[in-house]
């Protein structure tokens, strides 16, 4: 055989076939030559090999551990299990194919694949007009999903959801189909409403679902994928789906059935997810009917990670990691920044408008308050800030402030600072910058989500202000009262 030629498919098409077709011609014209003939024919053998080789190659293996396992040695349907059984290798697989998405996103856009097509669906889920009006502010940080619970008859969640997934061109892309929307989202929201809690409650699920619109929209989302933004937005909406109401450790001391079924670990979040997607079992509901397996598989996967995360047991370690993942100049793992991004909007009222935070703060006290009661009944001790006669508020929201919040806010600015910045730079060097993703309707001049509009400055800006005038205000109040009531430090 011949030496080996290194040739792509590509290259075998342009640069070959045409000599092949060329010597055919001349053989049956009785023009070639033995020798020409011969040569040609190890050439075509050497192009064949090579490619035999590119097709057979064993897949580089991301787990170390899998390196040592040669593929001649172990039977690939071992090599499979493996993968699939003790590794996250398959995820990444596929997520690596995924690449170049970025590129594949901007040329979409100014193709114009993505248009919104918002008559076809509003026929099914038709907007009261006071619903629309709220939703000129959707773009902002200060949203007041107060009000819109208020213009939508307490369907905050089912119409941000639905206006998230309509904006992003998610319900076109992924083929959802708006009756089995609504038959979840009703569903969803009924969920969220089964324990009355003051502030684990829809709203509280729309609030943290248009947060994550805001930080796609302003932290250039050019980066995420359709499935990687559909994701995100659905975690949000069910990342606190029948919430009890107490917390995880109330869950573990009262051995909750929750607590049993998930062995003290993540109890509420597990249950969120797996709640959530119990639903999905049901025809009617499965708003994911059409999605492909593979993206079934992704999102689910992206889905599990992002809520799991969100119980806060996780926190110190997220930011412990994230803080040394900046460190070094590897890529970060997208569900990682995903979960990251979640776990902020999650917490995210105290980097809100006072007024908003205050609200907020009002309705975790008067629930946590609930929980502290409820320990009495039982004679366990109170968790930390549920005895309503001792909790001091404004100490504590300095507290979760200066040790969660800010914390949290400056990882994950710098995280997206470090995934975007390379990406302007490559998008200014071809001359990309100055587009709009037409999928995310514009109404109002806040809404440029073009990556030469990425302002770091002004997003840290906002949430840094945000935060001290809210610290600055509970500072106030701790120094007004003396008491300890917490109606008196909340109004
Ligand atoms: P959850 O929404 O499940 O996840 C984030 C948690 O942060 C939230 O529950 C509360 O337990 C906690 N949290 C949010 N805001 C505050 C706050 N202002 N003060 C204390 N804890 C908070
Ligand atoms: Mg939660
Ligand atoms: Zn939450």
């Amino acid at each position: 055989m011949c030496e080996h030629v290194s040739v792509n498919s590509k290259e075998l098409d342009s640069q070959y076939l045409p000599e092949l077709r060329c010597l055919v011609k001349q053989l049956e014209r009785g023009e070639a030559s033995v020798v020409d003939l011969k040569k040609n024919l190890e050439y075509a053998a050497s192009v064949l090999e090579s490619l035999y080789f590119e097709e057979t190659r064993p897949i580089e293996d991301p787990e170390e551990e899998l390196n040592d396992i040669k593929s001649d040695l172990v039977p690939s349907q071992v090599r499979d299990w493996l993968a699939l059984t003790f590794t996250r290798q398959r995820d990444l697989m596929r997520r690596s194919e995924d690449k170049p998405r970025f590129r594949s996103i901007v040329h979409a856009v100014q193709a114009g694949i993505f248009v919104e097509r918002r008559n076809s669906n509003t026929a099914v889920l038709s907007y009261p007009p006071e619903v629309i009006t709220v939703f000129k502010n959707v773009n902002k940080w200060s949203f007041d999903v107060f009000t819109l619970n208020e213009a939508s008859g307490d369907h905050a969640l089912k119409f941000v959801f639905y206006e998230l997934l309509i904006r992003y061109d998610l319900v076109n892309h992924f083929k959802i189909p708006v009756s089995a929307f609504i038959s979840f989202v009703d569903a969803l929201e009924m969920g969220y409403s089964k324990y009355k809690n003051a502030y684990h409650n829809l709203m509280h699920a729309a609030d943290v679902t248009q947060t994550i619109h805001y930080l796609l929209l302003n932290t250039g989302m050019q980066w995420l994928t359709e499935l990687e933004i559909f994701a995100i937005i659905f975690a949000a909406a069910i990342h606190d789906f029948q919430h009890t109401g107490t917390t995880n450790n109330f869950h573990v001391q009262t051995r909750s059935d929750i607590a049993m079924l998930y062995n003290d670990r993540a109890v509420q979040e597990n249950h969120h997810v797996s709640a959530a997607y119990r639903l999905l079992q049901d025809d009617e509901m499965n708003i994911f009917c059409n999605l492909s397996k593979d993206d079934w598989r992704e999102l689910r996967t992206l889905v599990v990670e992002m809520v799991l995360a969100t119980d806060m047991s996780c926190h110190f370690q997220q930011i412990k990691t994230m803080k040394s993942l900046l460190q070094t100049p590897e890529e970060i793992d997208k569900p990682k920044a995903l979960s990251l991004m979640l776990h902020t909007a999650d917490i995210s009222h105290p980097a809100k408008c006072w007024e908003l935070h205050h609200r907020w703060t009002a309705f975790l006290l008067e629930e946590f308050f609930t929980q502290g009661d409820k320990e009495a009944e039982l004679g366990l001790p109170f968790s930390p800030l549920c005895d309503r006669k001792s909790t001091t508020v404004p100490q504590s929201q300095i507290g979760f402030i200066d040790f969660i919040v800010d914390p949290t806010f400056t990882v994950m600015t710098e995280m997206i600072e470090k995934i975007v910045t390379p990406l302007i730079e490559e998008a200014s060097r071809s001359g990309l910058t100055g587009f709009r993703r037409s999928s995310v309707k514009s109404t109002g001049s806040e809404a440029n989500c073009s990556l030469n509009a990425v302002d770091f400055k002004s997003f840290r800006d906002m949430w840094n202000q945000e935060t001290h005038r809210n610290k600055e205000l509970w500072k106030a109040k701790a120094i007004k009262g003396t008491d300890t009531d917490i109606q008196l430090s909340l109004t």
